[in-house]
């Protein structure tokens, strides 16, 4: 499940090859997007998946939320209700939903994702899953596995936090063309480049299908890619968190 500020999107994921066994399902995020309403949300979804693959019941559903997520608890909450913040969210919808649940952030699941089955598949070293979308979200993946809760899209740059100048919606808002929007990125990335140093800078979020018209405009010493498995990353990085294979170093073969 990839719970967002508009949609929240569910699949049945085959994790051994990370596509979905299936119909991708979607429903509306509840207005105001309260952890109960949510949870009906993400019951009923369930229910629809399972009418059409009665072999899944009771699996192990992984969900993906706009929040930091630690160890089960959500510590923010990104176009969602304040009351998810300090909730074991985790250990709610897990007797909510009665089966084993492992709630991760979403950039966090889109990068695992991208990590294990897209554009970063059988790359080492230092990952860097970048979503720009209606802020940045971020996933840091090394040697495969997941440094959980990096949130580079707060960071500070020239006075603003990086994701009100430099995320698609900021640039739809302010009517940026992409040389405009390439300059910001360029300024953004640069100096996340230089923070961290990683190997391999991954661009998700739905503006990766226009990568052509920016990506060329880039300057950095770190190759910057876009990811492959568009707007499905989040449900399928959510599954395989959710499974034991999940939990271990991704081996990319
Ligand atoms: C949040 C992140 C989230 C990202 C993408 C940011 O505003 O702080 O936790 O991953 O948006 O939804």
């Amino acid at each position: 499940m990839d719970v967002g500020g508009t949609w929240i999107k569910g699949a049945l994921i085959d994790v051994a090859s990370g596509i979905p066994a299936g119909t991708v399902r979607r429903l509306q995020t509840p207005a105001g997007g309260s952890v109960d309403a949510v949870a009906d949300a993400v019951d009923r979804l369930i229910t629809e998946l399972e009418a059409g693959s009665p072999g899944a019941a009771g699996r192990p559903v992984g969900i993906a939320i706009p929040s930091i997520v630690q160890h089960g608890v959500a510590r923010s909450a990104a176009n969602m209700d304040a009351g998810w913040i300090g909730r074991d969210v985790q250990s709610y919808l897990q007797s909510r939903l009665g089966r084993p649940v492992c709630v991760v952030n979403d950039a966090d699941a889109a990068g695992l994702a991208e990590a294990r089955y897209g554009a970063g598949s059988a790359r080492k070293g230092v990952v860097l899953v970048l979503t720009l979308g209606t802020g940045i979200g971020s996933a840091l993946i090394v040697d495969g596995r997941l440094v959980p809760n990096f949130e580079l899209g707060h960071l500070e740059i020239g006075g603003f936090k990086a994701e009100s100048r430099t995320s698609a919606v900021a640039r739809e808002n302010e009517g940026l063309d992409w040389v405009e929007y390439a300059g910001r990125l360029q300024r953004y990335l640069a100096h996340v480049e230089f923070l961290f140093s990683p190997d391999l800078i991954i661009i998700g979020g739905g503006i990766s299908v226009c990568s052509h018209e920016y990506l060329p405009r880039l300057s950095l010493r770190t190759p910057v890619i876009p990811a492959k498995l568009e707007n499905l990353a989040g449900v399928v990085g959510a599954a395989l968190q959710a499974t034991a294979a999940g939990k271990e170093i991704i081996q990319n073969t």
